[in-house]
């Protein structure tokens, strides 16, 4: 008997340890130390033993039950104390909040590719100005003063001879004034322009890009830009090279890509065309190396420009140029 109260106590304290709330604890106590309970139980069969080992069994069982009394009024206590904490007590079981972890901004994902691929084909990355002289901007790239040309791009004129850059094509010019071919490098900056609708900001990014050596030719034009637009894309985007104009080069084009929502069958993004235009190219007009004695008879060269937010909301299906610069947590966190 002495054996069966040390296990209802072993018993009763283990089960008291789970317990989490009020009423369980108050079972528990019903079950050990109620009047139908195991020390009750228990004492009932004190009879059955021998009447010179009673006083010994009951001592200990009054002892059970003192200990039991006692843990199960602690147990409660506890309980108590942890219901009746002030509101901000600091909750120590609690698991720990995890930090927030932020990304970097889809456009500076987009343009961080852009520098891998052209970094892999052995191009150099520049930077110039975003506040640039008009020379810079329109003149040295054969758009001058009072020309209509000047139109293909509204432009925040700071005074007379200072502009908010348009474009990030200003950086060939800085580049061949200061290093002579050969010339591999692509540019990025902001550029800015009067202008603000659903796939227009004010200011948006460019990625530039110029090559310039003995026989560079058209063909390698279309390698490079192939290369680009498969990596960036996939290898089965297919592209094409439409003729355009721009100041600055000679032949000029746009390049198009197949539409990456519709496959080409036509669509709401590529307005039923099955093509999306995704930058200028062209080969540099001889006008533009005059003006930074390059010899015109040797050289040859090309350059391109992109906006990175047309790449980004192309490879993302993003349908509003705007979202990127809201600052909204939900739609920066997918990327
Ligand atoms: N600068 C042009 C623009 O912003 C894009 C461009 C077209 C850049 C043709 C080039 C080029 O270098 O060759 O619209």
């Amino acid at each position: 008997m002495k054996e069966d109260l040390e296990e209802i106590q072993r018993q009763a304290l283990k089960a008291l340890e789970s317990a989490s709330d009020l009423r369980q604890i108050n079972q528990l106590k019903t079950e050990f130390l109620g009047r139908k309970g195991s020390i009750t139980q228990c004492l009932r069969k004190i009879s059955t033993v021998p009447p010179e080992e009673r006083h010994v069994v009951g001592k200990l069982a009054n002892e059970v039950k003192t200990r039991l009394e006692a843990a199960f009024k602690k147990a409660v206590g506890t309980l108590k104390a942890f219901d009746d904490r002030p509101a901000d007590a600091l909750d120590v079981t609690l698991p720990g909040r995890s930090a927030f972890r932020g990304n970097l901004h889809p456009i500076t994902q987009i343009k961080e590719k852009i520098f891998e691929i052209f970094l892999r084909l052995g191009f150099e990355i520049v930077e110039g100005p975003s506040v640039e002289l008009d020379y810079y901007n329109f003149e040295a790239l054969n758009i001058p003063k009072n020309h209509p040309a000047r139109d293909m791009q509204d432009t925040f004129y700071v005074s007379d001879d200072i502009v908010l850059r348009t474009h990030t094509s200003p950086i060939q010019i800085r580049v061949m004034e200061k290093q002579s071919p050969p010339v591999r490098i692509i540019a990025p900056g902001e550029v800015y322009r009067v202008d603000s609708d659903i796939s227009h900001t004010p200011m948006f990014h460019q990625v530039e890009g110029l090559m310039v050596d003995e026989g560079v030719s058209f063909g390698d034009l279309k390698g490079i830009l192939t290369t680009f637009v498969h990596q960036i894309f996939d290898a089965n985007t297919s592209l094409r090279f439409r003729p355009s104009f721009f100041p600055f080069t000679e032949p000029s084009a746009e390049v198009d890509i197949r539409c990456v929502m519709c496959r080409g069958s036509g669509c709401r993004v590529c307005s039923q065309t099955g093509w999306l235009e995704v930058l200028g190219a062209g080969m540099v007009h001889p006008a533009v190396f005059e003006m930074v004695n390059y010899d015109t008879e040797y050289y040859t060269g090309f350059a391109f420009g992109m906006g990175i937010e047309r790449i980004a909301m192309l490879k993302y299906g993003i349908d509003d140029i705007r979202k990127f610069y809201e600052n909204d947590i939900r739609f920066l966190q997918q990327f």
